[in-house]
């Protein structure tokens, strides 16, 4: 079908989509239905949304239990926190947006050698939301690679932007360990003790980042730079250069819930509750369902850190979260389930892996 510009829209494929060309208008084929809503966040509201020190962690017992207590409720409401005092030094993260931007200026030629739909494939270039093949599509560009182990994966990363290896590294190592800290906090939060995952995550957990570009969009009132989604981590932490994260509080609007739209605070990390700590915790925390909105000026960058088990180490409800009250809410699943999940389903249409999981009552 052909609009009124001449386009086909099966032909915006990755390597020739709207948002890597700068089309000067949004394609149909980009255009988000009305349920989505692009428009109904909430202004920005750094009250609304919870900050915690994380120093607190490494400090006396009562300062980490003020943290763990904050922490059980940032992810019982929101299933998302924000992080301050991590410990890691702003220029990390500063070269980190740096070659993460640089890569999205390289010519087509240069990113197109990585460019893949193999959602398996450990490095691989692509667009919109799996590969460019979506019912509906989405102003993103990314690169997405695994992290962990660095040393079994770094060499197949770009080499360019010079320096991109060597800055990238040492984000994802930096923010690796910020996970173990944190997976540790939650754990312990859930009464399970802080190294009830510890030993999995350390050895043979998966890091995944997900490099997100969103070029300025002509139309950000009709596409979206992602759909509602949540992730199927354990955790995400997230660093932006701008705005245009919204997360869904479920528990706003006496429980219809609403979008927030987070501020962007320099320093700040953001930290995503994914599926599979929703499972972790018996459904007491709630994975959180997010989406990215478009500015019509600036490009947006996002470096999504995803942490989880290993590929085929699956996730369940621990035999100490269930009781009569409490009853076994969830199958358990691996990572790798969820990527045979995503070769199956189109998430654009607000299909969750979450949703395979849960048992009915
Ligand atoms: C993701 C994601 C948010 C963002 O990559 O899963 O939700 O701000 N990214 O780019
Ligand atoms: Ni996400």
């Amino acid at each position: 079908m052909k609009n009124e510009k001449g386009e086909s829209s099966s032909t915006f494929k990755m390597g020739n989509s709207a948002q890597e060309r700068g089309l000067p208008y949004v394609p149909d084929c980009y255009v988000v239905p009305p349920s989505y809503e692009p428009r109904d966040a909430l202004d920005s509201n750094s009250e609304i949304v919870p900050t915690i020190d994380i120093s607190r962690l490494k400090g006396s017992d009562d300062e980490r239990q003020g943290v763990i207590q904050e922490l059980r409720s940032a992810c019982q409401l929101f299933g998302f926190f924000q992080i301050v005092n991590h410990g890691i030094n702003q220029d990390i993260l500063d070269e980190a947006l740096v070659v993460a931007n640089g890569f999205f200026q390289l010519p087509a030629k240069e990113k197109k050698k990585f460019m893949s739909n193999d959602v398996y494939a450990p490095v691989r270039y692509t667009t919109s939301l799996k590969d460019g093949l979506d019912k509906i599509q989405f102003w993103r560009i990314f690169l997405k690679h695994y992290a962990h182990p660095l040393h079994r994966w770094i060499h197949l990363w770009p080499q360019n932007p010079p320096g991109y290896r060597e800055k990238m590294g040492k984000f994802c190592e930096e923010v690796r360990s910020l996970s173990l800290e944190i997976m540790g906090a939650i754990t312990e939060s859930l009464g399970l003790g802080r190294d009830y995952l510890s030993s999995r995550m350390d050895e043979d957990g998966m890091q995944v980042m997900a490099v997100n570009c969103y070029p300025p969009c002509p139309g950000p009132k009709t596409a979206l730079g992602l759909p509602p989604h949540s992730d199927y981590s354990c955790i995400t932490i997230l660093l932006q250069n701008l705005t245009g994260l919204e997360i869904f509080n479920l528990s706003a609007h006496g429980g219809s819930g609403r979008w927030v739209l987070v501020p962007e605070v320099k320093g700040i990390l953001k930290v995503h509750i994914g599926d599979h700590v929703e499972v972790l915790s018996n459904g007491l925390y709630k994975s959180v369902v997010h989406k990215v909105t478009l500015n019509e000026e600036k490009t947006r960058i996002s470096l999504a850190s995803l942490h989880s088990l290993g590929m085929e180490d699956k996730m369940s409800v621990p035999y100490q979260l269930v009781n009569n009250e409490n009853p076994l809410r969830y199958r358990e699943s691996s990572f790798k389930d969820f990527l045979d999940f995503l070769v199956k389903n189109d998430i654009s249409q607000g299909n969750r892996f979450i949703d395979t999981l849960r048992i009915k009552d």
